[in-house]
């Protein structure tokens, strides 16, 4: 190999080499020769980990899952050395050097459930089928969403993250409608439209083979968007996440900056199972996590919010819309709980909060 020699890194529980493109712990990672590795997306990974041992637990048979696009193999590794019970782990990529530091990796774990593939993605999906499939690409996921949502068995779960940021959040709405065929929002809500817009595709993409999305757990960060929704084989399972997929006016979405447009089609159903998100999180207890922390501040965020409506006010934004100084996130939760409406917190942005309460009450709970 050409590039300097793996380091050993150890996330969970596992320990593997990596070629090193970038040391920080924090935004998106270099796409260079070497089998990539990000660091920052220790959570993601650790999340995944919660997830997928939620899934074997509640399965009743065997669990193959497909880590697709595995690079160093890290995400499938771990799944394979941390996860018990009846399960096992493909992982698959195309490069020849990705495939020769997992086979590395595989031995230094001594982990005996996992098969290697060094295939196209979308074309292994059209041959093979399992219970979960992880697509953690470089971009968009968009490419890989036909031959998923085909490949995933009944109650299965398709994974993804998504760092096309900048089309989903309104940055380049045409690149976001050329991928997603829908206009996003460039404003407050920018990441919550964008991942709802995800959402959408997957649950249009579902639908034309007769099948229905149920989210299961799905969050946003600054730099990518990570979904878990499980499929449900019939149509009535396609029609009923169908009622979900519509297009709004921008007029509905608090703070927008634009007002007489479209926004979407998008999701506009729950972003979380509550029940699961509980679940997973009591999964996090007894595991070796180095992100423990933040992953429970974050899912008491999602289970916060999960019956909440889409969508959200922030302070600042509210503050300068209303030409008023901003009062606390406290206060203004109280006193919107103390007229009778749903107020949370979301996941979103820390200065974000939810409510059903109408604009009026909102800007006189505000002043
Ligand atoms: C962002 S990296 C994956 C990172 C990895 N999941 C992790 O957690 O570190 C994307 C990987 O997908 C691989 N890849 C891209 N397109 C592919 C395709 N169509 N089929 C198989 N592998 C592909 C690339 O070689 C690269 O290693």
């Amino acid at each position: 190999m050409s590039h300097e020699p793996a380091d050993l890194i150890k996330e969970g529980t596992t320990e593997f080499f990596v070629y090193s493109s970038k040391t920080s712990v924090k935004g998106p990672s270099v796409r260079g020769n070497a089998p990539f590795y990000n660091p920052a997306m220790e959570l993601n990974r650790d999340v995944s980990v919660l997830v997928y041992q939620w899934l074997v637990m509640k399965s009743t048979q065997h669990v193959h899952i497909l880590d697709g696009l595995a690079a160093s193999g890290v995400r499938g590794i771990r799944l394979a050395h941390e996860l018990s019970g009846d399960f096992e782990v493909s992982i698959n990529d195309w490069n020849d050097e990705s495939i020769a530091l997992i086979q590395q990796n595989i031995q230094r774990n001594q982990v005996k459930n996992v098969s290697v593939f060094q295939r196209d993605l979308g074309c292994l999906l059209l041959e093979r089928r399992y219970h979960a499939i992880d697509i953690d690409p470089f971009g968009s996921p968009v490419y890989f969403f036909d031959a998923a949502v085909r490949s995933v068995y009944n109650k299965g779960i398709i994974a993804c993250t998504a760092t096309d940021t900048a089309a989903l959040c309104g940055v380049f709405p045409e690149v976001c409608f050329r991928r997603y065929a829908a206009w996003p929002l460039h404003g407050p809500s920018m990441h919550e439209v964008g991942l709802r817009i995800l959402l959408g595709c997957l649950c249009r993409e579902a639908a034309k083979y007769d099948r229905g999305i149920e989210p299961v757990l799905c969050y946003t960060t600054d730099h990518y968007f990570r979904l878990y929704i499980q499929v449900h084989n019939g149509k009535s399972a396609a029609n009923a996440s169908m009622a979900h997929y519509a297009c709004i006016p921008a007029n509905d979405i608090p703070l927008s900056p634009r007002t007489s447009c479209m926004i979407g089609p998008l999701w506009l159903g729950k972003l979380q199972n509550k029940t699961a998100v509980q679940e997973i999180r009591s999964l996090a207890s007894t595991r070796e996590l180095h992100t423990k922390h933040q992953i429970w501040r974050l899912l008491d965020l999602l289970e916060e919010e999960a019956d909440a409506p889409a969508f959200f006010y922030t302070i600042n934004d509210l503050s300068s819309s209303l030409k008023v100084s901003p009062p606390t996130m406290a206060h203004i939760m109280e006193r919107l709980k103390n007229k009778g409406y749903l107020a949370t917190r979301t996941h979103c942005t820390p200065t974000g909060f939810k409510t059903n309460a109408p604009g009026d009450v909102v800007a006189e709970v505000f002043k």
